[in-house]
């Protein structure tokens, strides 16, 4: 018979090296969850239209990588590409900016779908961590975004990152820049795609990697000399705030977002060992997602980082991170009545806080000493028909290799005692 793969593009997360998985989206939520930012958990798949209106009909991601599909009930739905649309439409459907202070804030922890070409570091599953600002506009609030991502990082031991930060202008200036950078657009040299592109979208163009292309943009008019004095002053006092926190950028002014909510500030985390999708992480302000998607005025800043990078960021630099064995204590017990009372003594050890296992499926001596080394605990409890009539059982320190008789009722004071 036909056995079954991961589809394209999507690969498994086994043991022992998922746990490192578990381990970042810990590191990057605890920032989070110290600053005042509840967790918030939204359906894997949504309403096309809220991903076609909220991040953009010209996108690649709505145009080319969506998962959209017509349910049996004739709905039009699809996997969530992002997550920042589906965050604001859980907000505004509980009405979460009428119950309290603004901003609203949110982190959230899951999957995304695109269907991209994979490569290293590109999947058409991978999941995210992210976090979003809602219904405040407030350049403490883009920096306090910015130095928790940094925080997040650091904390897992990165350096080899960088930050570039840029503002996109507001609907006042950017209209302005986009008119401009057209009439030099379309003065180029450019095949029929881009010049579409142009059209539809003027700012990615600059983002177009292809030498030729880029030789041609010299001398484009840069956002920078365009943005109104709000917009200027609002991004300086970003710029002021993330550099008294300490926390070192790079003004790029090229950098476009792949998708169409942004206004002001936006930003990107990029990994210098990574090749190609160098991305970790990204995001920035979209003042206007809200009323695109039917709701009121409500100014919101977020980001979201991509954990399948970041792991891979840190094998890039060679991280170990520091990750508890998983079991503390492994039973052996050889013999059915020996069976019975370890299996006793490792659901007592549980209850107690202990992480133990034990040794399953009737092994001998040697073959379930072998699943106590590979369990990586500490200590190994054997114990015989022999032992037991003496009520006692082996207590074998796996590093030492030490080994001493403890009482049987003892045995979870014992153990807690050593691994303290
Ligand atoms: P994004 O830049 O599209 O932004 O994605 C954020 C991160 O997700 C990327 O930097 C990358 O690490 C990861 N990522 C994206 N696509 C893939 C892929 N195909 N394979 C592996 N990793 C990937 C957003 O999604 C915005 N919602 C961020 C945001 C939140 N903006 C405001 N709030």
């Amino acid at each position: 018979m036909a056995t079954f793969k991961a589809p394209k593009g999507t690969y498994d997360l086994i043991p022992p090296v998922s746990v490192k998985y578990l381990a970042v989206r810990e590191a990057i939520s605890a920032p989070l969850r110290n600053s005042g930012y509840g967790y918030i958990e939204t359906p894997g798949f949504e309403d096309v239209g809220l991903f076609a209106r909220g991040v953009g009909e010209s996108t690649d991601i709505v145009s080319k990588e969506m998962y959209a599909f017509e349910t049996k009930g004739g709905d039009q739905l699809a996997l969530r590409p992002e997550g920042t649309a589906s965050v604001l439409r859980a907000a505004l459907e509980a009405s979460l900016h009428k119950q309290g202070n603004l901003p609203v804030k949110l982190w959230y922890s899951g999957s995304y779908y695109r269907y991209e070409r994979p490569q290293k570091g590109r999947y058409r599953h991978f999941s995210q961590v992210g976090a979003e600002a809602i219904g405040a506009e407030d350049p403490a609030l883009d920096a306090e975004l910015i130095i928790l991502a940094d925080q997040a990082y650091r904390s897992l031991g990165l350096r080899a990152f960088r930050i570039l930060l840029n503002s996109l202008g507001d609907k006042e200036c950017r209209p302005v820049y986009r008119e401009a950078l057209q009439g030099f657009l379309r003065g180029l040299d450019l095949d029929e795609e881009t010049v579409r592109r142009a059209e539809i979208n003027p700012l990615r163009v600059l983002d177009d990697k292809r030498p030729d292309v880029q030789k041609q943009l010299v001398g484009a008019p840069v956002l920078r000399d365009y943005l109104c004095d709000a917009c200027k002053a609002y991004h300086e006092e970003v710029r002021a705030l993330i550099t008294a926190a300490g926390v070192a950028f790079e003004d790029d002014e090229k950098l476009v977002r792949g998708l169409d909510y942004y206004t002001r500030t936006t930003f990107e985390f990029v990994h210098d060992g990574l090749g190609s999708q160098s991305a970790v992480g990204g995001g920035g302000r979209y003042d206007g997602l809200s009323e695109m998607i039917g709701g009121p005025a409500l100014p919101s800043v977020g980001w979201a980082l991509g954990v399948d990078r970041t792991v891979l960021a840190l094998e890039a630099e060679g991280i170990e991170l520091d990750i508890p064995a998983p079991t503390a204590v492994f039973a052996v017990a050889l013999g059915e009545e020996a069976r019975r009372v370890l299996f006793g003594k490792v659901t007592e050890l549980r209850k107690a806080g202990v992480a133990a296992d034990f040794s399953f499926g009737g092994k001998g001596l040697k073959g379930a000493m072998k699943d106590a080394n590979r369990s990586g605990a500490r200590f190994a409890v054997v114990a015989g028909e022999r032992d037991l009539a003496e009520g006692l059982v082996q207590l074998k320190d796996m590093e030492s290799g030490e080994q001493s008789p403890v009482a049987l009722t003892e045995l979870v004071d014992a153990v807690r005692a050593r691994l303290a």
